[in-house]
């Protein structure tokens, strides 16, 4: 029935997210809270006060994703299920969520479907590219994890790479704070701005991984060459905000921006270029590469991912007819959210992947 609604929770990091969306794939209600402003000053996440954030927003953030634009209600008893992701992330934030979720659950008598949180950022293309069918291939790129898998269904999938240590947005945002940016919206977004005034060619930091032939990521070397690049040609760069500096050295932490941009995407082009190889030899019907998680929100990644996609189709083309396409959920799905969880949960309860309301409260001490 197109009608049915799923309410999802997102608590697993830094994003306090819920949102409704209807099995025929309408977001009716959404909202988030970013802690961005809260953890810029600590220059990371601090889960004891990650979690606390997330108690203080969580019935607000509920309640507002349960009012649709219009301003009406959707009342909690008129849902088919709720959605909450239950890992990877910070184990103190998702007990938030699970706790919300459950909570609602028992009271209005639904069911809950656990989501994973990396599947979410996957799943939320097909809400937003409506001709997306398995099997695909997907590059999931987020704070926490990298990894590219070939998805053959909901649930099922075949890792074909994943980060062996750092995350790329991990890179980023570790970057970024070296560099002295304002991260009030996040390392990766305001590094993907000072960069553009840089010169990508400038600095010249190596590819990872080069040769190790698969497609497995790794961003420890790369943030390490960027440290001392940074001590040798801003020195303490980190602890003078951007703003204040001179011209000059604007400049260099510019350079250093768009240098490590370039090589840290030019890792995900060939680890990539490579898993397209890999999956198409697993299963030839895979014609669609989808690109998901905070790091493809960035214009850069999504155009030299491009290229890599227009690139192989002409010979792929004449072998077997099969031209390869890439989809991205739009920027505001790629970053963490409640809409993908949602999205996520549709796409189990289409299937029947849940599990039946929590059993009522037996005793009043939570863990
Ligand atoms: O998926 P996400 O919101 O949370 C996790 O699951 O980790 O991804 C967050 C990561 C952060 O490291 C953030 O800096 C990065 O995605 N990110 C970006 C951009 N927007 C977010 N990195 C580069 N460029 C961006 N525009
Ligand atoms: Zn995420």
């Amino acid at each position: 029935h197109g009608s049915k609604l799923v309410l999802g929770i997102e608590t697993s990091c830094d994003e306090t997210g819920a949102a409704v969306v209807s099995v025929d794939g309408r977001i009716l209600g959404e909202a988030l809270a970013s802690q961005a402003e809260l953890h810029a000053q600590w220059g990371g996440v601090v889960p004891k006060l990650a979690q606390g954030a997330h108690e203080d927003a969580i019935d607000s953030v509920v309640q507002c994703a349960l009012t649709t634009e219009g301003g009406g209600r959707i009342d909690p008893s008129d849902l088919a299920a709720i959605a909450v992701t239950i890992g990877p992330g910070l184990s103190l934030c998702l007990k938030v969520g699970i706790r919300k979720a459950r909570a609602l659950a028992r009271e209005h008598n639904l069911p809950v479907i656990p989501i994973h949180h990396m599947e979410a950022h996957g799943l939320v293309a097909r809400l937003c590219e409506w001709e997306l069918h398995f099997p695909f291939l997907t590059l999931l790129i987020s704070g926490g994890h990298n990894l590219l898998l070939l998805a053959h269904g909901v649930g099922h999938y075949t890792q074909l790479g994943t980060s062996l240590d750092d995350a790329v947005g991990e890179a980023y945002d570790k970057t970024a704070r070296l560099l002295g940016l304002e991260l009030g919206r996040g390392g990766g977004p305001a590094l993907e701005e000072v960069a553009r005034e840089g010169d990508p060619y400038s600095f010249n930091f190596s590819v990872p991984m080069r040769k190790f032939k698969n497609c497995n990521f790794s961003y420890a070397g790369l943030k390490t060459a960027v440290r001392l690049a940074i001590d040798a040609a801003c020195p303490g760069a980190e602890t003078r905000p951007i703003s204040a500096a001179t011209s000059a050295e604007r400049k260099i932490r510019a350079d250093i921006a768009a240098s490590f941009q370039r090589i840290a995407v030019l890792h995900l082009e060939e680890r990539t270029r490579r898993a397209i190889e890999w999956a198409r030899n697993i299963d030839p019907a895979v014609d669609c590469l989808v690109v998901a998680g905070g790091v493809a929100a960035n214009q850069v990644v999504r155009h030299r991912l491009e290229g890599v996609v227009r690139e192989g189709s002409p010979n792929r083309e004449a072998a077997d007819g099969g031209v390869m396409r890439i989809a991205f959920p739009s920027p505001r799905l790629c970053t963490d959210n409640g809409v993908m969880v949602a999205w996520a949960g549709v796409e189990r309860y289409r299937l029947g992947l849940m599990d039946p309301p929590p059993p009522p409260v037996t005793s009043t001490v939570e863990d």
